[in-house]
C-alpha cells in the first residue's frame, strides 16, 4: 500500500520503517531539512536497537524514502499518518499546533480520497479538530467534495524495544466508525495480525482515551509501588518481597511494579499531566493522577535524601560516581530522567559528578555542556576513580554484574546508593558495603 508518514520522530520513523519492511511503499515527510538529509544517507538520529538496518534495507529496496516536500508526500499516500510531536504546553496540556498544521497541509494538497491516521498521542476530541481543519481548507479550496476520514491509531511502542514492539504489537487499536477505513487499516496491519486477533476496532474517542488510560495506568502502578516502598522503608519491610507477594495475584500481575526513583521519558510524565489537564477542563478533578504525578516528583529526590542523610548533609567537595543517565536502559533519551534531578541536586549541594552511561553521554553533554562539576566518563570504572560513593540510576544490563572487590578499591568509602534495586542487600553488606536501595532495609 502507499503510505505517507508526517514526522520522523521516534514513533513516525519506527512505524515507517516497519511498514516499509512489510512491503508497503512509504514516504516520510519532515520539515527538518538536515534531519531528512541525514536519514536519506541512512543515519538514524536516535539510538534504537534494530532500527538502523531496517531503515537501510528499505531505503535500498526503494520501499522507504524521505522528503521535505509535503505536496509530494500527500500525493503519494492513500494512507497518511500524522506522527508529529505533541509537546506539553505551559499548563501541561498537549500542544496540537503541529498536528493541526499537518492536517491543513494534507487538505491543501490532497486531490483524492485520503485516510488520515493519527498516531501522535492526542487528547480526546483531536480527531474531530483534525476533521474540522481539513474540511475548512477543502472548503476554501472549493474542493469540499473530496472524501477523507480521520482515524485514531495510537502507538504503544516502548523506547529501547520500539522495533520489536511495532513488529509484534500486543494490540492494534483502530478508532473509526467507517467500514471502508476499518478495511484499509485491517489490510495495512494484516502482516502484524497473525496467530491471534490483535485488532480492536472502536469509536475514535475511545481509541484516543485508550492511549492515555494505558500510560496513566502504568504510571499509577509505578507510583503506587514507590509509595509502598516508602512505607516499607519506615516499617522495615522489604519491597522486593512485597512485589513478589502481590504480583503472584494475576489480578495485579508482575509487570510494572518495580519500585525505583521514579518514571521519566517522553511519555508518562507528559501524558499524566495532559490527562490531568483534560479532566480539569471538563470540570473534573483527576485526584488519582495528581497523586501519581506528585509521588513521582518526590520519588526523584529519594536518593538525594539518602545521600544527604548518610553524609550528614555535607556534600560540598564530595565526588559521586553515577552509573546511568538515560531515563531507562537501551535508550539515549534523558527527557525527564531521574538522573537530572539527582545531578542537579548534587551540584546545588556543592558536589561533583563523574557519570557513565553506555549511550546517553553525548545527550548529557548536549543538555549540560562542559562544566566543572560534571565529568563524563567513557567506562564504568573511569566514573568510579576516587569517588566518595557510587550512585546507580539506570538499570543497564552491564551494571548487573558487580566486581565488589574492585569497586571497594576504587571508591573512597564503600557506599553504594542504588535507585533500581539491582543487588541483594545481604550480599552487599557481606562484601563490606553500606548499601542503600529503594524500600529495602539498609
Ligand atoms: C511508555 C509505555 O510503556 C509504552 O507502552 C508507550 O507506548 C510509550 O510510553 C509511549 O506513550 O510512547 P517508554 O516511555 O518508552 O514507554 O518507557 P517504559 O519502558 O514504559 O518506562 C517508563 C518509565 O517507568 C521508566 O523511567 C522506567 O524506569 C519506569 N519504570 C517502569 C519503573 O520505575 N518501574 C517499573 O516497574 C517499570
Amino acid at each position: 500500500m502507499k503510505v505517507t508518514v508526517f514526522g520522523t520522530g521516534y514513533v513516525g520513523l519506527v512505524q515507517a520503517a516497519v511498514l516499509a519492511e512489510s512491503g508497503n511503499n512509504v514516504v516520510c515527510i519532515d520539515i527538518d531539512e538536515d534531519k531528512v538529509a541525514r536519514l536519506r544517507r541512512g543515519e538514524i538520529p536516535i539510538y534504537e536497537p534494530g532500527l538502523a538496518p531496517l531503515v537501510e534495507e528499505s531505503i535500498a529496496n526503494g520501499n522507504l524514502s524521505f522528503s521535505t516536500d509535503a505536496a509530494e508526500g500527500v500525493a503519494h499516500g492513500e494512507l497518511i499518518f500524522i506522527a508529529v510531536g505533541t509537546p506539553p504546553d505551559e499548563d501541561g496540556s498537549a500542544d496540537l499546533r503541529h498536528v493541526l498544521t499537518v492536517a491543513r497541509t494534507i487538505a491543501t494538497h490532497m486531490d483524492s480520497k485520503k485516510y488520515i491516521i493519527n498516531k501522535s498521542t492526542v487528547p480526546v476530541g483531536t480527531a474531530d479538530r483534525v476533521r474540522s481543519a481539513v474540511s475548512e481548507v477543502l472548503a476554501e479550496r472549493g474542493r469540499a467534495e473530496l472524501e477523507f476520514d480521520v482515524i485514531s491509531n495510537p502507538e504503544f511502542l516502548k523506547e529501547g524495544s520500539a522495533v520489536a514492539d511495532c513488529m509484534r504489537p500486543d494490540r492494534i487499536i483502530i478508532g473509526t466508525s467507517e467500514k471502508a477505513s476499518e478495511q484499509k487499516m485491517r489490510q495495512l496491519y494484516a502482516p502484524f495480525n497473525r496467530n491471534h486477533e490483535k485488532i480492536l476496532v472502536m469509536d475514535v474517542k475511545s481509541a484516543e482515551l485508550t492511549k492515555y488510560a494505558a500510560n496513566c495506568m502504568l504510571a499509577t502502578k509505578i507510583s503506587f509501588m514507590n509509595e509502598m516502598a516508602n512505607i516499607a522503608d519506615k516499617v522495615g519491610a522489604d519491597i522486593e518481597a512485597v512485589r513478589k507477594g502481590i504480583g503472584s495475584d494475576p489480578r495485579v500481575g508482575y509487570h510494572f511494579i518495580y519500585a525505583g526513583i521514579g518514571y521519566g521519558g517522553s511519555c508518562f510524565p507528559k501524558d499524566v499531566k495532559a490527562l490531568i489537564n483534560s479532566a480539569e477542563q471538563l470540570g473534573l478533578s483527576a485526584d488519582i493522577l495528581a497523586a501519581v504525578e506528585s509521588r513521582n516528583e518526590r520519588q526523584k529526590h529519594y536518593l538525594l535524601e539518602k545521600i544527604d542523610a548518610h553524609f550528614g548533609g555535607d556534600l560540598k567537595g564530595r565526588t559521586f560516581a553515577l552509573w546511568g543517565l538515560s531515563f531507562k536502559p537501551n535508550t539515549d533519551d534523558m527527557r525527564e530522567a531521574p538522573s537530572r534531578v539527582l545531578m542537579e541536586g548534587l551540584w546545588e549541594r556543592g558536589a561533583q559528578v563523574q557519570a557513565f552511561d553506555p549511550e546517553a553521554t553525548e545527550e548529557c553533554r548536549r543538555i549540560y555542556g562542559e562544566r566543572d562539576e560534571l565529568k563524563l566518563c567513557d567506562s564504568r570504572d573511569a566514573a568510579l576513580a576516587g569517588a566518595d560513593a557510587l550512585v546507580i540510576v539506570t538499570e543497564w544490563q552491564q551494571f548487573k554484574a558487580l566486581d565488589t572487590a574492585a569497586l571497594k578499591q576504587a571508591l573512597r568509602e564503600p557506599v553504594v546508593f542504588d535507585g533500581r534495586n539491582q543487588y541483594e542487600p545481604e550480599d552487599m553488606r557481606a562484601a563490606g558495603f553500606h548499601y542503600y536501595c529503594v524500600g529495602r532495609p539498609d
